[in-house]
């Protein structure tokens, strides 16, 4: 339709705002969006980064492959097409969260520069922060943990990342968390720490 959107009536400033559910809230709403291959512990760390979070007062959600790709985003698979759909979507949800005071956590491989980028726009850069999640390759490879590396070796599934579809390292992260060698809880808490000056609210 051409005039889609015509007719939608505008309630902006009707909304409580952003401002106000931050002071309500004592914090910063960010989107705080991981990168990384799969298995390199994207949602292991989220995991561990919201209770500690929640344990420090800070209000969160957490967005990750199994609870959007099941649900809002069922349907789409791993081609370019789809997974730039995938980014797109939860960049407009997560800015959604934002703009209700949360912090939004997302644990999204979005392999390219240029999706990270189109999700980058959608958020607002200011309140992107980009987080890698730096496990090598040959690491994620050995655990394994879901045995998809084995099978898109084997050719059953394509188009996987790292195998036989790109996987470009962000050039400038804000935030890089190293977990080779490390435990869940050093990572997190390396994380945790980095992340604090982006979320904590300036006393008035
Ligand atoms: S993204 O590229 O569109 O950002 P997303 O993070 O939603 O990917 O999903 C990645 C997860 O889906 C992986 O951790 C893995 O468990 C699973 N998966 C299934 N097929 C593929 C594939 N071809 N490439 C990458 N991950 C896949």
């Amino acid at each position: 339709m051409k005039n889609e959107g015509q007719n939608i009536y505008s309630v902006f400033d009707e909304i409580i705002s952003r401002e106000e559910k931050e002071a309500f809230l004592n914090q910063k709403a960010k989107v705080i969006w991981m990168t990384g291959l799969s298995g390199s512990g994207k949602t292991t760390l989220a995991k561990y980064l919201e209770r500690k979070l929640l344990d420090n007062g800070f209000f969160t959600k957490l967005l990750d492959g199994d609870n959007v790709r099941s649900g809002l985003n069922k349907g789409l698979g791993f081609s370019e097409e789809d997974r730039n759909e995938n980014i797109r979507r939860i960049a407009e949800v997560s800015k959604l969260f934002m703009d209700g005071g949360v912090i939004c956590i997302n644990c999204f491989v979005s392999p390219t520069e240029e999706i990270r980028n189109m999700a980058r726009n959608i958020v607002g850069d200011s309140d992107f922060v980009e987080v890698f999640i730096n496990t090598p390759f040959e690491e994620c490879e050995k655990r394994d943990v879901k045995g998809l590396y084995a099978k898109a070796r084997k050719g059953e599934i394509k188009d996987f990342t790292g195998i036989s579809a790109p996987f470009e390292s962000p050039k400038n992260p804000t935030i890089e968390v190293l977990t080779a060698g490390k435990s869940i809880e050093e990572a997190g808490d390396d994380f945790y720490q980095k992340l604090l000056p982006f979320i904590t609210k300036e006393k008035q």
